[in-house]
């Protein structure tokens, strides 16, 4: 079993009306326990719909979302279904408080989250609302904002004092603060500097190395070469597949996914295009393509 599995997953926003709009279609794709995925394609392809739908804050239309054992659904078929074979029981189909446990959602612009008057009561909200006592919550915040780099010289400061990146850590270690087992994060960097943009990814990355399967979605297709081991891509709110960053930026027909493609691999196109003869296709970073343009003919 795969620890995600989307099966013919739609999503129509404003259903009875006639502004309706498929913002997904038929989405079917599984991820695994400890991947790191990046979710890409063109605004308005339905990335953020899509990811909405792990921890029940949109119900498919049609189709249903399975996190480990959970399952959401807003199908009505699908929904008597499971109740009738007594897989699952009603009450289970439409209560996600301990699914949004599992499933971490750090979203868009994280630090319009921010509402204490201090960094460390922010990061205790998520643990004390799903049941940690106060001293456990502030432990817990404590440790998870060691984690993100913030030391004890911020915890007593006002969020709303901090700088961008700084805030977006708070939000992230609040987020975290839940133990969750996957990690959803919705264009994370928007907006930040180089610097901040790294600080960010590399702290998810770390997160990812302690164990935590995660999905980000993102325009930067740096971060996807980086970073990811997945990248599926999303196009007119259809999934177009899934594959190895290396793969996607390698593909002829690249310009059919609407994505910027990395200056490495336009690099590589390059000198295709220029008429170099040697076989480039698995230099899949500078050292190696190095190695190969540089060895004797
Ligand atoms: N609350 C909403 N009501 C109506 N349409 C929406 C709503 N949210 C998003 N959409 C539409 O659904 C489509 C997919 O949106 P979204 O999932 O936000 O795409 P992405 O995150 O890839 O930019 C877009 O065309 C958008 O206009
Ligand atoms: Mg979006």
């Amino acid at each position: 079993m795969s620890m995600i599995e989307f099966h013919h997953v739609s999503f129509v926003y404003n259903k009875k009306d006639p502004n309706r709009y498929d913002a997904i279609n038929d989405i079917n794709f599984n991820i695994e326990e400890n991947d790191f995925v990046a979710l890409v394609g063109k605004t308005g392809s339905g990335k953020s719909t899509l990811i909405q739908t792990l921890n029940g804050l949109l119900l498919p239309s049609k189709g249903y979302t399975k996190v480990k054992d959970f399952i959401v659904t807003g199908d009505k078929e699908i929904i008597k279904k499971l109740v009738k074979e007594k897989k699952y029981k009603k009450t289970e189909l439409k209560n996600f408080s301990k699914l949004r446990k599992e499933v971490g959602m750090v979203f868009q612009f994280p630090e319009y989250q921010l509402f204490s008057e201090t960094v460390l009561k922010d990061v205790m909200f998520g643990p004390k609302n799903f049941g940690f006592k106060e001293k456990e919550a502030e432990e817990k915040a404590k440790e998870c904002l060691k984690k993100v780099g913030l030391d004890a010289s911020y915890f007593n400061r006002s969020p709303f004092e901090l700088s961008g990146g700084e805030k977006r850590r708070v939000a992230i270690a609040g987020i975290i603060a839940s133990n969750p087992s996957i990690l959803v994060l919705d264009e994370p960097t928007v907006g930040l500097d180089p610097n901040g943009r790294k600080e960010i990814l590399d702290l998810v990355k770390k997160i990812h190395q302690e164990g935590t399967t995660i999905i980000i979605v993102t325009h930067d297709m740096e971060t996807v070469m980086n970073y990811a081991n997945k990248v599926i891509v999303l196009k007119d709110s259809k999934y177009l597949g899934m594959m190895k960053p290396s793969e996607l930026f390698n593909k002829d027909d690249i310009e059919t996914y609407s994505l910027e493609v990395p200056p490495f691999y336009k690099f590589k196109r390059y000198l295709k295009e220029y008429g170099y003869k040697k076989d480039i296709s698995e230099a899949n970073d500078l050292a190696s393509l190095i190695n190969i343009l540089s060895e004797e003919k």
